[in-house]
Order: C-alpha cells, then structure tokens, then sequence
C-alpha cells in the first residue's frame, strides 16, 4: 500500500473509531435507530448534549458575556415567508442536481468530475445523467391545516435573518448604538443533496452566528477584527493551531449576499472543510427588508449626522461541526507500555464530565465518603461517582469521555482526609484534602 494510501486509511479509520466511541459512550446515535436510522439526521445522546451544550456556552461566553456591544436573541424558526424572498433564499438557495437514470444516485453537478458532467456519465455506473436543475435546498411545510401555495412557510436555512428582521427591535429596546452586534445560537435546516460525514453536513443543524452592525466604510476593518477573533476563539476552546486555517473566496464562491469572505478551515480526517464562514454582507440583507417589508430600517448616527443602512459583518459557525472537529482534535490513543488507552483530551470547560469521584474499594466507609464528595461537588459541576470494576479499569471509562479529573478515596482518606487526584492527561497523581476538592475544579475548569 502506498504511503498516501496508508494515510487515508488510517484517516477513515480514526472515523470509524469516532463514530463507534460516540454510540458506545453515549455521545452520538442514530436518529430513529429501532427504525433502521433516518439518512443524515443525529441525535445527541447524554454526554453528547452535555459536550455541545458546553461549545454553546464557550461561544455564548465569548461573545456576549465577555463583551459590551453584543445582545443575544433567541427569534423563532417559522418566519413570515416573504422573509426568504427579501433574503435571496428563495431565488438563489439552490444547487444543481443530476441524477442518474440507470442506478438513481443523486449528486450535486459542482461536485462531479466536468468530463462526467459534459459527457452525462455517472461517475458511478457510467449510466446517463440528466440534465443538471437547480434543487431549492430550503424545507417548506404549511402553516395551518390548508396546504396550498399561500400557507407554504420554511424552516430557516440560517439563523441569521432572525437577526436582520429585529435589527430595530433589538437596538431601540436596549438603546443600543452602532456599531454592535446581535448574536443567536439555533437550528437550521438544509435539504441538502449529499450530506454525509457523520454529523459534518446534515439537514438539521445547530449555528452559533452573529451579525455586527456598523458604519458605511467601516465594514472592512470589523470584517478584519472579527476574522481575528474567531479564529482565537478555536485555539482557546484547545483546537490544534497547525489543524485550523483560513481560507479567503474567491469571486465565483462568494454567496449571493457577500462582498468579501473567509471560511475558517479544520483539518478533518476527510480532509479541510469550512467550521466557520465570516461574511461582510454590506448594507443587502436590511436593504432587502426594507424593499419587501416597506418599513425604513435605515439607522441615524447622531455621532456624524447622518442616516444610513448598516452594513453588516457575519460570524457564521456550526455547532456540530464544532463538536466534530473538538472529538477529532481530542482523540488519542497512547501507548502507556502496559496497554494502548484512548483519551480524549477535552478542554475541561467542554467536557462533558468534570470529574469522578471513586472509592478505592468497596469497604472501610470509603463508598460512603466518596459518594458524600460526589454530592457536595454535585451543585457545582456536572460529576459521576462510579464504584464497580478494578480502578484502573474505571479510570479507563473517565480517559476515553474526556474527564479530566478523577478523585479516588483511600485508606489514607480514612486516616488524613486527602483524596488522590488523578489528572487525565499526564496520569499522574497528586494528594489534596477533600475539603479543598470544589476550590480545586473551580480553578481548573475555567474558560
Ligand atoms: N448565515 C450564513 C450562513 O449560514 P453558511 O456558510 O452557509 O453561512 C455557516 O453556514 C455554517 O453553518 C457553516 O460554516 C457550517 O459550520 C454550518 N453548516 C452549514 N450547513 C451545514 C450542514 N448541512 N450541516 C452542518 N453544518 C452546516
């Protein structure tokens, strides 16, 4: 096998490894299973929520907490529909698809080599394509009990216009001045043609998005910063530096909407794909509102007496993709010289467990003591008191979910009342007081 074949393999490999940890541990299953699954669609199971609720609260913190010119808002999925006329979603939200007559594959006609293309061969079956039509990728339902043309509503392809349609709401309710930002973390939905890559590109989606609202001319400089800042955001929540980049559109990838864009890239085993698109969206999506609403969305900036369309600058990332690119960047196998154990080493503020708290035996009153720990530490974090098996053994279980510390009561807890603490990473252990042990996590798991 060559060396590039010997990569790839290793590299679905650890895919498959991924996956399979996921529904094992509780992180990732199948949508409908007990039914044979439904294409593309996950469900996040009890560690997996905790893991995805954490990457929430990271960019929740980041960009609303620790700032003072951004709001949050949480704005509901059905809108009004001529919200995706005004958006451009309606017209431009498609891509062109080709089917195959003989084996009735589907794929996208930008993603199929041009010489299958021109020669309408699958690149399949060498059966005939189609023509290539352009597939709206946004879901439509009905609104009410009539499903006819004029109660068809969406399921937002983004989160985004969410924000746009409450730009005034928002800014005169918390008399805000620009330049400021809204922010939302919810779903979206994309019909997508190909999905695939576990939770990578599904048709029901989480995105944590932003949209900055500032002055005519100034729109390039906060492009600038927030490209900056997004990318910083990645290293801090621990992503691997050489796994991220950026990646700059050119004119034909631009979207319909923006004027200049970077994709903020993570090295997946499938290769580098987009965690994160930041946008300048010019002054189109409240110009667009303002034309198909005919309410004036025009701003007055008392700072230089003028009245204007804000131009607005987009942070765009996916919150699967996020915890997709965390699980692939945390993995590890190490070879401990007794045996090869998996680790993932977590950020402590992502992972789903902070700690464990375990007796070293079962006798002596160390379950009891143990276990009166684990409910003090309780209120404060997200723990697990775990007395069944070798210690080595349950040491093992809290490696391959990530949690980085775990405490073990002993015969000398009975004597001094320290406790071990065990640190996930190196393995090493070091002796504290019990009482210490909440001071202890409140230090480490920081953000
Ligand atoms: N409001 C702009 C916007 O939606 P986008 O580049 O189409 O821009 C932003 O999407 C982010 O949403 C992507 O970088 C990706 O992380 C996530 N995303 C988009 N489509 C997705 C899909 N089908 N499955 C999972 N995540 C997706």
């Amino acid at each position: 096998m060559s060396k590039k074949n010997t990569a790839t393999s290793s590299q679905a490999q650890l895919m498959d490894k991924i996956v399979s940890l996921c529904k094992r541990r509780g992180f990732i299953f199948q949508s409908s299973e007990i039914y044979g699954g439904i294409n593309a669609c996950w469900d996040y199971g009890p560690l997996g929520v905790e893991l995805k609720n954490n990457i929430k609260q990271a960019w929740w913190r980041a960009m609303v907490y620790e700032r003072d010119d951004i709001e949050g808002l949480d704005a509901a999925i059905l809108m009004h529909p001529k919200v995706w006329e005004a958006s451009g979603h309606v017209e431009n939200f498609t891509d062109p698809l080709v089917d195959c007559k003989s084996c009735k594959l589907r794929f996208r006609a930008d993603q199929i080599p041009e010489e299958n293309l021109k020669l309408k061969k699958c690149p399949e079956c060498g059966g005939e394509l189609t023509e290539p039509r352009r597939f709206n990728l946004m879901f439509k339902t009905f609104m009410g009990p009539v499903e006819d043309e004029a109660h068809v509503v969406y399921l937002r392809p983004e989160t985004a216009q969410g924000i746009y349609v409450n730009f005034e709401n928002v800014y005169i309710s918390m008399r805000r001045k620009i330049p400021f930002g809204i922010a939302q973390i919810g779903k979206a939905f994309r019909n997508e043609i190909t999905p695939g890559n576990f939770i990578f590109r599904t048709r029901e989606f989480e995105q944590m998005e932003m949209q900055y609202f500032v002055r005519p001319g100034t729109d390039m400089e906060w492009f600038e910063k927030w490209r900056e800042e997004r990318f910083k955001w990645y290293l801090r929540i621990g992503i691997k530096p050489e796994k991220l980049r950026f990646h700059q559109h050119g004119p034909d990838e631009l979207a319909h909407y923006a004027s200049a864009a970077y994709d903020i890239q993570f090295e997946f085993p499938f290769g580098w794909q987009e965690l994160e698109g930041i946008h300048n969206r010019t002054d189109y999506d409240l110009s667009r509102h303002q034309q198909f609403s005919g309410k004036d969305l025009s701003y007055y900036d008392d700072e230089i007496g003028q009245k204007y369309i804000p131009y607005i600058v987009e942070t765009s990332a996916g919150c699967d993709r996020t915890l997709l690119a965390v699980l692939v960047n945390a993995y590890d196998e190490e070879d401990t010289g007794k045996e090869i154990r998996t680790v993932l080493r977590l950020h402590p503020f992502l992972a789903p467990i902070k700690a464990a708290v375990l007796p070293l035996v079962n006798r002596e009153n160390m379950p009891e003591i143990a276990f009166e720990i684990y409910k003090s530490l309780k209120p404060h974090f997200k723990v697990f008191y775990d007395d069944s098996g070798s210690i080595g053994r349950r040491y093992r279980r809290q490696d391959e979910i990530g949690t980085p510390f775990c405490f073990t009561v002993d015969s000398q807890t009975l004597q001094d009342g320290t406790v071990t603490v065990r640190d996930r990473d190196t393995m090493k252990q070091e002796r504290i007081h019990k009482d210490e042990i909440l001071n202890f996590l409140k230090e480490k798991i920081t953000f």
